[in-house]
């Protein structure tokens, strides 16, 4: 039987890549190891802290950012995976004057955190849902997945369940979804998000008119 072969010497050494990601509209030219998640290249060589890392593994939602309009945990994917897409980071989430994004109003409004470290993550998953609610996506809450999906408590409640929150504000969450979604008004403002959104470059365009939604629903 033969021996065995001896394992490489580089067998653990970094494969390094150059690579563009696109964030908050502009272009990044990085060389990462290719192990590197696309938390971690925000994070870490972008240096947009604003998106957390709670659990990296996938189980918390505090890393949540919008790849193509659509909410990703970016601790499960990897940068390299990425190139060519439209990241959204809540820093890239701002009002049209670079000032206060609707739904950061809403979560304002409705006193909707405590300690804050989750926020970013919740507040990019209520961007990504609105536009799921606007495309007609059913949940799992959905009792006929034919039918438009309804901004009710049941189905806010289902789809922002992957985003956790230590403090437990859950309840002043729903109201400030409820808020956003609840009003033909607001469902109108929703339509205009959601369609920034999915183009992945113009989210603040729209915040002046879910700025209205908001107030109107206060
Ligand atoms: Fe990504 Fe928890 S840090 S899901
Ligand atoms: Fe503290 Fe959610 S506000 S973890």
């Amino acid at each position: 039987m033969p021996d065995a072969l001896p394992p490489h010497p580089d067998r653990h050494a970094p494969v390094m890549l150059p690579m563009t990601l696109t964030v908050n509209g502009t272009d990044h030219t990085l060389t990462l190891d290719a192990r590197t998640t696309l938390l971690d290249a925000l994070r870490e060589h972008l240096h947009l802290t604003g998106s957390k890392k709670g659990c990296d593994h996938g189980q918390c939602g505090a890393c949540t950012v919008l790849v193509n309009g659509q909410r990703v945990n970016a601790c499960l994917a990897l940068a390299v995976m990425h190139q060519g897409d439209h990241v959204t980071t809540i820093e890239g989430l701002l009002g049209p004057d670079g000032g206060q994004h609707p739904i950061q109003a809403a979560f304002i409004a409705h006193d909707a955190f405590q300690c804050g470290y989750c926020t970013p993550g919740q507040i990019m998953s209520v961007a990504g849902m609105l536009a799921e609610l606007q495309a007609g996506v059913p949940s799992h809450a959905a009792s006929d997945v034919a039918a438009a999906p309804a901004p009710t408590d049941a189905e806010i409640r289902e789809r922002m369940s992957g985003n956790l929150c230590r403090c437990g504000a859950y309840t002043h969450i729903v109201d400030a979804v409820r808020a956003l979604s609840g009003g033909a008004d607001a469902q109108a403002s929703a339509s205009a998000m959601g369609t920034a959104i999915a183009t992945g470059t113009q989210v603040g365009r729209t915040a002046a008119a879910m700025a209205g939604a908001v107030a109107g629903a206060r």
